[in-house]
């Protein structure tokens, strides 16, 4: 209960305190996305770039407990024949089951359970050249769940070895399929003696990592336990991308320019969205759009610090949390830049130069 006048105007301040950093202090939303179907790190990377953004940056033990990674895909012992167009399991038996999945494309005739959200699980019917993880059929201790990606071919033959093939069912008995602890590719791997993300930037104080052989130099998540592991690189795994609400654009203008060009760019997919010169937060955030600033064609990208009056504003409202802008600067240095060659803050520059630059989206 609030009792006094004191303790109301107190309580105030507080709200007031939480609503400026939240609302005011980011417009930066940064999301992943996991890719269920496994590849090499590189390859991932390379998937990650053109689908989103770029592999995973995870940058702290609070934000990895945030992240929710346990679905997957698994192979089992079931597809169709070629010859015959007829669905069989491994064990060379239709089990009577009916699954629904006959639906499928022509490419598309190797059959995976998913593992989802609240212990969700079903059969699909996947392409058989797909990388997933997989289960051999049941042996005294159970389904032996592999932690490493294969096409169906590669598991089956896998699973021959152990000599029972794919794991088969005769029963609907999914329980099988629980939550696992897996390893996912991450965007960090080690480059030389130092770790590094996938753009360059360099891994120097939030991960412990230690490496001890000299073929496992990329880093994993696990979903369960989140700790981060180092892996050969060349091993197949799902792997988690990062999306974000960045937009780098490739053309050269003044900031007047961009400043009008931001506000009237529009997405193909969602007329709510809404667009403006991005504003930026000093440490993790400052560094994470560093790495966009990296793909510029200039050495620079304006942001929307402009110096109106005799302050630094960020013309989209955010509070200015850069702290070591000259409170005068040169006559026409009055507009703000990020530049490759970063000192971790905005650089003042003549508002006519020309330069890529950064616009973000939002849902007003
Ligand atoms: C499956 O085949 C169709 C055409 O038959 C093709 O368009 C599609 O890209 C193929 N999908 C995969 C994953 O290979
Ligand atoms: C059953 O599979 C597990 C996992 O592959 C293996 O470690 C174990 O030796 C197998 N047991 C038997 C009896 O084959
Ligand atoms: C923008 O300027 C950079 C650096 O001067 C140049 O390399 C690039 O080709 C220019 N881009 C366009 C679209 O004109």
């Amino acid at each position: 209960m609030i009792r006094s006048l004191f303790e109301l105007l107190t309580f105030l301040i507080f709200l007031s305190t939480i609503s400026r950093v939240t609302g005011l202090g980011s417009v930066l939303l940064i999301d992943f996305e996991q890719v269920t179907s496994g590849s090499t790190w590189e390859n991932a990377q390379r998937y990650c770039k053109e689908h989103f953004n770029d592999l995973a940056t995870i940058y702290d033990h609070a934000q990895a407990k945030t992240l929710y990674l346990k679905k997957y895909m698994a192979w089992i012992g079931l597809h169709r024949e070629t010859s015959t167009n007829v669905w069989v399991w491994t064990d060379g038996k239709n089990h009577g089951i009916e699954w629904g999945w006959r639906e499928s494309k022509d490419n598309q005739s190797c059959g995976a359970i998913g593992y989802h959200y609240y212990n969700y699980r079903k059969i699909y019917i996947n392409n058989c050249e797909e990388n997933l993880f997989f289960a051999c059929q049941r042996n005294t201790t159970g389904y032996p769940f592999i932690k490493e990606m294969m096409t169906w071919s590669q598991a089956e033959e896998y699973c021959n070895n152990g000599n029972n093939g794919l794991a088969s069912f005769a029963t609907w008995d999914m329980t099988f399929f629980s939550e696992q602890n897996f390893p996912i590719w991450i965007g960090l791997h080690r480059n030389g003696g130092s770790w590094r993300w996938s753009l360059g930037l360099e891994e120097d104080k939030h991960w412990n990592l230690n490496n001890p052989s000299n073929d496992a130099t990329c880093v994993t998540i696990s979903s369960v336990t989140k700790e981060l592991a180092t892996k050969n690189c060349k091993t197949q795994l799902p792997f988690l991308c990062t999306k974000d609400n960045m937009v780098l654009v490739k053309e050269n203008k003044s900031w007047e320019e961009v400043f009008e060009h931001c506000r009237g760019l529009r997405s193909s997919s969602n007329s709510n969205l809404q667009f403006n010169l991005l504003s930026v937060k000093p440490g993790d955030e400052h560094t994470y759009v560093m790495n966009k600033v990296m793909e510029a064609d200039t050495e620079e990208v304006w942001v929307g610090l402009r110096f109106l009056g005799d302050e630094w504003l960020w013309v989209n409202g955010a509070d200015m949390l850069y702290t070591d802008m000259l409170q005068c600067p040169v006559s026409n240095k009055h507009c703000g830049a990020l530049s490759k060659n970063d000192a971790g803050t905005v650089e003042a520059r003549d508002c006519s130069e020309r330069k890529n630059f950064l616009c973000y989206s939002y849902n007003p």
